[in-house]
């Protein structure tokens, strides 16, 4: 659906019409293709802040609203009414499953839980410290050389397959790397589990004993991975779509999706706001860390507050705000202090001049890691578990761009202030 061009006049007069074309939600956007072939010059957009990289019916976000939709459902009625899985499947096929085809996917993914065994060898060779994130997309860039039946990008059924393994092993990939650092024994899946019962069972069970699955904890994890399944063209899919488009097989394209979500600014957040709030300790250190994140000359950050999109509440935090409540009383854990700490500097940074101007705002990371370490997880697997939400969401705009009718490769330009040419010269000319 089209609207009037936007019209724009060239240095030297000449008029230039930009084609205006409107999706069903959010902000118009300006064809601009025809500016460098009619006009020879780029747009420039360092972040990509206001550039749309592709057409997409995967999600929604309003970030003045605080609205986030998943093929058009309110993630808060996701995170209600929904379970992981189902929202798997509602970001793959783009519609909530019926009761057979949720019973079948189900299916699919429980019995696609094991490693070739192979793999398992390479978590010998990692250094018992090493950090969960390097072995996650490590081994999972490593599942290339491993299915090769699911290497044909233009095959429908080879995506398929992919898709249902990548989801179904991510949990066990990451169990294992936690089992390493923790000195334990690898503990393999049960296809007689649920998705996130599992996952618990392979990250806290030993053979010395029965391990007795929390439902409070596989219900939080559950919802957890609802809410970090899938958000637009963040940096992490963007990544993926990237990759992908060179035509690279699909485990090498989410392996580099996993590289690009350890960062602190984006993924990495919810471990860094842990190790944040351990070094502020209390909450009379509060103004004292607020204030070396308002200064400029001050590179600390406030972790787990901003976001490139929401300028209102992220809609994720204030559900997980809530159900640290939850988790925290029905678990009896002792992180009630860290959860106040967090809560108090909440209070504090949003009644400040310099976070209500700019809009800064409780993100997703803000939170999650409260409820990650009341259940026992590590901070260093923080990252790792939103790996696990989000790469359903890799896999949904992977496969969105795979199967494009225009599909091409990804390949910005930029503003060149490099040296103009010169010649060669010889090392005993130089100076
Ligand atoms: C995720 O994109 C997504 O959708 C990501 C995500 C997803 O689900 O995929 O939502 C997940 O990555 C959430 C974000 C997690 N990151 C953090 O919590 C790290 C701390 N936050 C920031 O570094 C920052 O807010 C970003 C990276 C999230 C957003 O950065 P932008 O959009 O590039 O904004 P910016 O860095 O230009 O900041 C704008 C201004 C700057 O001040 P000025 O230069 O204008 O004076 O706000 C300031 C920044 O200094 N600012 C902060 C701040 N975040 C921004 N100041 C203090 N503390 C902060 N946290």
């Amino acid at each position: 659906m089209s609207k009037e061009a936007y019209k724009l006049t060239s240095p030297d007069g000449s008029e230039i019409e930009l084609p205006v074309r409107s999706g069903t939600l959010g902000p118009d956007v300006l064809e601009i293709g025809r500016l460098y072939r009619d006009q020879r010059v780029f747009t420039y957009d360092p972040g990509f802040m206001a550039t749309g990289s592709c057409e997409s019916t995967i999600t929604f976000i309003d970030g003045d609203e605080g609205i986030l939709l998943y093929r058009g459902y309110p993630v808060e009625q996701l995170a209600k009414y929904s379970s992981f899985l189902e929202v798997a499947y509602l970001l793959l096929h783009g519609e909530l499953p019926t009761p057979s085809e949720l019973e079948k996917f189900d299916t699919t993914v429980r019995t696609h839980t094991m490693l070739n065994e192979g793999m398992l060898r390479f978590f010998t060779g990692f250094r018992y410290d090493a950090h969960p994130m390097a072995m996650l997309s490590a081994v999972v860039g490593s599942m290339s050389a491993y299915y090769h039946d699911t290497m044909d990008i233009d095959n429908a059924e080879q995506r398929d397959i992919f898709a249902h393994r990548i989801l179904a092993k991510l949990p066990t990939i990451a169990a294992a790397a936690h089992k390493l650092n923790a000195g334990q024994p690898f503990i393999y899946p049960r296809n007689d589990l649920g998705y996130t019962e599992n996952l618990l069972q392979m990250l806290f069970a030993v053979p010395a004993e029965p391990y007795e699955i929390n439902s409070v904890a596989a219900e939080a994890l559950d919802l957890l991975f609802i809410l970090h399944a899938d958000h637009e063209q963040n940096c992490s899919t963007s990544t993926v779509r990237m990759a992908g488009s060179s035509g690279t097989n699909p485990y090498s394209a989410i392996a580099a999706g996993i590289s690009a979500l350890w960062g602190p600014a984006h993924g990495g957040a919810n471990e860094a706001v842990l190790r944040m709030l351990r070094e502020i300790g209390d909450a009379k250190n509060i103004p004292k860390f607020v204030a070396k994140a308002k200064d400029r000359d001050d590179p600390f950050r406030l972790m787990g507050f901003g976001h490139r999109v929401y300028k209102n509440f992220d809609p994720r935090a204030t559900i997980i705000r809530e159900m640290c409540h939850k988790v925290l009383k029905q678990m009896g854990r002792k992180d009630a202090p860290l959860f106040d700490l967090a809560l108090a500097l909440e209070e504090v940074a949003l009644k400040d001049d310099y976070f209500i101007e700019k809009n800064l705002y409780p993100n997703v990371d803000f939170y999650s890691g409260i409820i990650y370490r009341a259940l026992g997880i590590p901070t260093s697997m923080f990252t790792v578990m939103f790996a696990i939400g989000r790469t359903v969401g890799w896999v949904a705009h992977w496969r969105e761009m795979i199967t494009e009718s225009n599909r091409r490769i990804s390949r910005p330009r930029q503003l060149y202030r490099g040296p103009v040419q010169r010649d060669y010269v010889a090392i005993e000319k130089r100076k």
